[in-house]
C-alpha cells in the first residue's frame, strides 16, 4: 500500500467541503443527525424498525444471532420478496404507477405498472413451476438489461427458487462453471441483445455452456435479438429450450407468494476471489430485503415523484440491489436500459435523463472518467435540471472525476453520494447520506447508521490508515460461499476474531470520514468490475504455449486499473505478436471480455522468492513504471532489470 499512500495524502489536503443544500435537506427522508446515534444506541432496534416496514406473512422471533461467523437476522420471520416489491404496492392502492420504464438501445420502449409487473412475474413464475422448478431449485439467469430480467428475478423469488445471474458479457466457459457450481436446473436466457448497434448472440454462447451444463434441464429463452429471432426460433432444441413469451402466454397470472424463512437463501451471484475459481456469494431473504429497502430510501432518498435511474447491469450486485429489489421495494418509478452510453452518440444517457426527467442517478467513477474524456458538450446538449441526487459506486472516485460530476452533471445543486459496499455485504455500507452529511470529495464519509466499521492493523488493533473491517454483523451480509464454508471462514473472517476482513485498505481523517484506498489483495478493479489476478492468470496457463503467467493490475486513467501480465511460454512457442493477439483472445474465451489484459509482456523469466513465490509486488513496481521496492530475497535479482527493459519496450 506504500504507493498509494502518496496519493491519499494528496487527496487528504482536499480542502473543498459541501454541506446539503438546504432545500434538499428541508425534504429529505433522513435530516436529523440524530440517526446515527439512534441506531449506535440499540441496533438491533433501529434494523427491526426498517424491517418492520416491510411486509411479512409472519413476524420474526429474534433479531439477530450471532455465532461468528454465521449471523441469522429476523429469526422464524416469514417474507417474500416478489411480494413486497409488487403485491404490497397494488394492494396499497398503487398498482397503476409505473414500476419499470425500459428504452432498448434501438430506441423501442416499454413501461410497465405495478399491476402489470406483478401479472407477468406470477405468469412467469408459473411457467417455471411447469418446468418442475421449486423452492430451493437453482435458475441461472443470462439475459441483457431488458425488463425480462427483473421478471425473472421476482419470478424466481416469488416461488422460492435461488437466482444466479450471469453478467451477459460472461463467456461461455464461465457460464458453464456458473451453472455446474450452483448446480442449476433451469437456463434463462436471450436470443440476442444490443450492443452498441449490434446483435449479441447469447443463446449460441448459451448453447456452447450448455454443452458442459449437464445439470440444465430446460432454457427459457426470450425474444430480443430481432431478425436473429427467427434463425434461434429454428435451432431450440425440442424438449429442452421454450420460448418465454410462449411459457407466459399460456401460463395463469394467479400465483401466490411463497412464505420464505428470513434465512431462506434468497440468490446467489458469482464474485471474483483470490483463487482461480469464483465465489457464489450467498444472500437470504429478510436481512438483504431490509438493508437494500433502507439504503435505498435513506441513500438515494426515494420519494413518490423520483424518476430512479441506476446505470449497473443486473448482472452485478448494484444491479440486482440498487436496479431491483432496492427500488422495488420503495416503490420507485425505475428507468433501465438496455445499450452502451454512446450510442448513437456520446449524449446517450444524458438525452435519456430528459427524456424521462430523471432525478437520481447513479453511476461508476470509470463511466465519469469517460464523460469527461467525450467533453462537456454532450451533457450540454441536455436539460439536466431535473436531476437532484447523484451516486458513485464501484471504486474510489478521485476528486477531478468528484468535482466534474458535480458540476456539469449536477449543475452545483445535486448532493453526490459515494457509497462503498461489495457483493458480499449486499447493501450500501459506507456512504454519505443526503440531507445530512458534509462531503468531501474523495470519500464515501461514514458507515450507514446501524453499521459498525473500522480501521485496523494486520494485529487487528485500530489505526488511522490500514485494512478496513466491519466489526458488527449486519442484515444483507453475505451468509456463505455457495458450497465451500472453509473457504467463507478463510476469506472473510480469519484475518481477525469475528470481525469482517473486506480486502480494502482504507484511511480515517480528522472527521473521522472513511477514504478507501481499493483492494489490498490480489483483486482487481477493472473499470468497476471485479477481477482475480489468479483468474486470469489461471486462463493463461490454460493456454498450451504458456509456461507461466503473473497478472497485475496497472493505473488507467479511465478504467482505474487495467491487467498488465506477465508470461512466460514453453520453450517449442517462439513470441510473437499472432500469440500474444490470440493469449488476449484465450482468456475472453474462458472468461469474458473484461478480463482481457491491457498488456502482455513475454518474459524468460519471473522474479520469484527463493522458495519460488512470484513477487508480484514487484511486477506491480514494474508496471506502474515505480523504483523497484526491496529486491534481496529475490532468487535471481537480475530479473528485474530484464523485466524493465522488456516492460518500457512494450510500452
Ligand atoms: O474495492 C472496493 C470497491 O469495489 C469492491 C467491491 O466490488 P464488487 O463486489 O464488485 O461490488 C461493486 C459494487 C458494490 C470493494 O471491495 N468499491 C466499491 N465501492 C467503492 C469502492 N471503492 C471505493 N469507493 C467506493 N465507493
Amino acid at each position: 500500500m506504500s504507493s498509494d499512500s502518496g496519493s491519499l495524502d494528496a487527496l487528504l489536503s482536499e480542502e473543498r467541503r459541501f454541506p446539503p443544500p438546504a432545500a434538499f435537506r428541508a425534504h429529505a427522508v433522513l435530516h436529523d443527525p440524530e440517526v446515527y446515534e439512534r441506531a449506535a444506541a440499540d441496533r438491533e432496534a433501529y434494523w427491526a424498525d426498517w424491517a418492520s416496514q416491510l411486509h411479512w406473512f409472519e413476524p420474526w422471533r429474534e433479531v439477530l444471532r450471532w455465532n461468528p461467523p454465521q449471523a441469522q437476522w429476523f429469526l422464524e420471520g416469514k417474507l417474500n420478496v416478489s411480494y413486497n416489491c409488487l403485491d404490497r404496492h397494488v394492494l396499497d392502492g398503487h398498482g397503476s404507477r409505473v414500476a419499470l420504464l425500459w428504452e432498448g438501445e434501438p430506441g423501442d420502449t416499454r413501461s410497465y405498472t405495478y399491476r402489470q409487473l406483478l401479472d407477468e412475474v406470477c405468469r412467469f413464475a408459473n411457467a417455471l413451476k411447469g418446468l418442475g422448478v421449486a423452492k430451493g431449485d437453482r435458475v441461472t439467469i443470462y439475459l441483457p438489461m431488458i425488463p425480462e430480467v427483473a421478471v425473472a428475478m421476482l419470478a424466481c423469488t416469488r416461488i422460492g427458487a435461488i437466482h444466479s445471474v450471469v453478467f451477459g458479457g460472461f463467456s461461455p466457459e464461465s457460464l458453464s462453471d456458473r451453472n455446474n457450481d450452483a448446480a442449476a436446473k433451469v437456463l434463462i436466457a436471450a436470443d440476442g441483445g444490443w450492443r452498441r448497434g449490434t446483435v449479441v448472440p447469447l443463446k449460441a454462447h448459451a448453447d456452447d455452456a450448455l454443452a458442459k451444463s449437464p445439470t440444465i434441464e430446460h432454457v427459457v429463452v426470450v425474444a430480443r435479438g430481432g431478425d436473429l429471432s427467427k434463425q434461434v426460433g429454428a435451432s431450440l432444441k425440442p424438449g429442452r429450450d421454450l420460448w418465454y413469451h410462449d411459457l407466459v402466454a399460456a401460463a395463469s397470472p394467479d400465483c401466490p407468494a411463497e412464505p420464505m424463512d428470513a434465512e431462506d437463501t434468497l440468490f446467489v451471484l458469482y464474485t471474483s476471489g483470490t483463487t482461480g475459481k469464483p465465489k457464489g456469494v450467498v444472500h437470504t431473504t429478510g436481512g438483504y430485503l431490509t438493508q437494500v429497502y433502507a439504503t435505498t430510501r435513506a441513500v438515494f432518498d426515494i420519494h413518490d415523484d423520483d424518476v430512479y435511474w441506476c446505470t449497473a447491469d443486473v448482472g452485478w450486485i448494484t444491479g440486482h440491489s440498487y436496479v431491483v429489489y432496492g427500488p422495488l421495494s420503495n416503490r420507485a418509478h425505475v428507468l433501465m436500459y438496455e445499450g452502451g452510453p454512446d450510442w448513437p452518440d456520446r449524449g446517450r444517457l444524458w438525452q435519456m435523463c430528459e427524456r424521462y426527467g430523471v432525478t437520481i442517478f447513479y453511476t461508476a467513477p470509470t463511466a465519469i472518467r469517460s464523460f469527461m474524456r467525450w467533453g462537456e458538450e454532450w451533457p450540454g446538449k441536455a436539460d439536466l435540471s431535473r436531476l437532484r441526487l447523484l451516486g458513485s459506486v464501484g471504486e474510489p472516485i478521485n476528486p477531478e472525476a468528484w468535482i466534474w460530476y458535480h458540476e456539469v452533471i449536477g449543475g452545483t445543486r445535486c448532493p453526490i453520494v459515494d457509497t462503498w459496499w461489495q457483493t458480499e455485504t449486499g447493501a450500501i455500507m459506507i456512504t454519505p447520506l443526503p440531507g445530512i452529511t458534509v462531503t468531501k470529495p474523495g470519500t464515501a464519509t461514514l458507515p450507514f447508521p446501524g453499521i459498525d466499521a473500522a480501521i485496523k492493523n494486520e494485529a487487528g488493533e485500530e489505526t488511522s490508515a490500514g485494512y478496513l473491517a466491519i466489526t458488527s454483523p449486519w442484515p444483507s451480509m453475505l451468509r456463505g460461499i455457495w458450497g465451500d464454508d472453509a473457504r467463507y471462514r478463510q476469506t472473510y473472517w480469519s484475518k481477525w476474531k469475528d470481525t469482517y476482513f473486506p480486502g480494502d485498505g482504507a484511511k480515517r481523517d480528522e472527521d473521522g470520514y472513511y477514504w478507501i484506498l481499493g483492494r489490498v489483495d490480489d483483486v482487481l478493479n477493472v473499470a468497476g468490475h471485479r477481477i482475480g489476478t489468479m483468474e486470469v492468470e489461471s486462463a493463461l496457463v490454460d493456454h498450451p504455449a504458456v509456461a507461466e503467467a503473473a497478472v497485475v493490475g496497472k493505473k488507467h486513467d479511465i478504467k482505474g486499473e487495467v491487467l498488465a501480465a506477465f508470461v512466460t511460454l514453453k520453450e517449442k512457442h517462439p513470441a510473437s505478436d499472432a500469440l500474444l493477439k490470440e493469449l488476449r483472445e484465450h482468456v475472453g474465451k474462458k472468461i469474458g471480455a473484461i478480463a482481457k489484459p491491457d498488456m502482455i509482456v513475454f518474459t524468460a523469466d519471473l522474479p520469484k522468492t527463493r522458495s519460488g513465490k512470484i513477487m508480484r509486488r514487484l511486477l506491480r513496481d514494474i508496471a506502474e513504471g515505480r523504483a523497484v521496492g526491496d529486491t534481496t530475497t529475490l532468487a535471481d535479482p537480475a530479473v528485474v532489470r530484464r523485466l524493465q527493459a522488456l516492460y518500457a519496450e512494450e510500452e
